[in-house]
C-alpha cells in the first residue's frame, strides 16, 4: 500500500469516530510554534509564520466541513509587540497580504470575518483592508472567523470595566445592575457563544492572555505539534478528545 493510501485510511478511520451530534460550535485556537518550526529547519522565523497561514486555511476548511460555526484564532497578542521590529513588521505585512489574497474566497463561502483587538496601533493600510473585509462579509451567515490581533484578555476586561463605570457615573446604569450578562454585552465577542474547545499547539500549557473571560468553561486540548505542522488530522484528534470529555 502507498504511503498516501495509508494516510487516507488513517484519516477516514478518525473521521468515522467523530460524533456529528457533538461537534463544538465554537473552537478557539492559540496557533503557537511558528518560530520553533522554522528554527528547527534552520530557516528564519518568518517562514514559520508563512507556513502557519496555509495551516490556518486548512483548519478553517476542516472546521466548516465538520459543522463548526465559529473559529477564533490568536494571531497577534498585546505582548507580541516586544518581539524584534523586523518580525512585528513582517507579521503586519503578512496580515495585509493574506487578507488581500483570501477575502474573495472567504466572501464566496459566505464566511464572515471579524478582527478582535485594539486595531489603533496598526498602519492605515492594514486598518483599511480590515475594515473593508469586515464590511464586505458582515451579512454572511454560514461561518464566523474571528482573528484576534493586538488582543489581550486582561485589556479587554479592563475596557469593559471602564465602559460600565462610565455608564454608571453618567446614570445610564446603576452599579447594582452590573452582572455577568451586562459584562458579556460589553465584550469584544458580544453576541458570540463562548468556545467549547480551546486548542493550543506546540505543547505550551498557558493561556497567554487569550479570551480570559470567554474560556471559563472551555475544554482545553494541548497538542505537541508545532502550528506549521498542524493539519486536519491533528484537528480531528482534538475533536475526538473533546468528545470524550464529560461536559
Ligand atoms: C505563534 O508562533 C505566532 C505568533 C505569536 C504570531 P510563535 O512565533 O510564538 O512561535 P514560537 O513559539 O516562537 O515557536
Ligand atoms: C500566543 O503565543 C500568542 C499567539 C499565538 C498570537 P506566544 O508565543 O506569543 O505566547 P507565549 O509567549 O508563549 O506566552
Ligand atoms: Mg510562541
Amino acid at each position: 500500500m502507498s504511503l498516501g493510501k495509508i494516510i487516507d485510511n488513517k484519516h477516514n478511520a478518525l473521521s468515522k469516530r467523530i460524533d456529528k451530534q457533538k461537534v463544538p460550535e465554537h473552537v478557539a485556537i492559540i496557533m503557537d510554534g511558528n518560530g520553533r518550526w522554522a528554527t528547527n529547519k534552520r530557516l528564519p522565523r518568518k517562514y514559520g509564520h508563512k507556513r502557519g497561514v496555509d495551516v490556518l486555511k486548512e483548519i478553517l476548511k476542516a472546521s466548516k466541513k465538520l459543522g463548526c460555526k465559529v473559529l477564533t484564532v490568536y494571531a497577534f497578542s498585546t505582548e507580541n509587540w516586544t518581539r524584534p521590529t523586523e518580525e512585528v513588521d513582517f507579521l503586519i505585512n503578512l496580515f495585509s497580504e493574506v487578507l488581500r489574497n483570501e477575502i474573495e474566497e472567504i466572501h464566496e463561502e459566505s464566511t464572515k470575518i471579524k478582527f478582535i483587538g485594539d486595531l489603533n496601533p496598526f498602519p492605515e493600510t492594514l486598518k483599511k483592508i480590515i475594515s473593508s473585509s469586515e464590511s464586505l462579509t458582515k451579512n454572511n451567515n454560514k461561518f464566523l472567523l474571528n482573528v484576534c490581533v493586538n488582543y489581550g484578555g486582561r485589556q479587554e476586561i479592563v475596557k469593559v470595566a471602564k465602559e460600565l463605570a462610565l455608564k454608571s457615573s453618567s446614570g445610564e446604569i446603576k452599579p447594582s445592575e452590573v452582572n455577568e450578562e451586562l459584562f458579556n454585552s460589553e465584550l469584544l465577542t458580544r453576541g458570540i457563544k463562548d468556545p467549547e474547545l480551546l486548542i493550543r499547539t506546540s505543547g505550551e500549557k498557558r493561556i497567554s492572555n487569550f479570551l480570559l473571560w470567554q474560556l471559563a468553561y472551555s475544554e482545553i486540548y494541548i497538542s505537541d505539534v508545532l502550528w506549521p505542522d498542524f493539519n486536519e488530522f491533528e484537528f480531528l484528534k482534538a475533536i475526538i478528545d473533546y468528545q470524550s470529555r464529560n461536559r
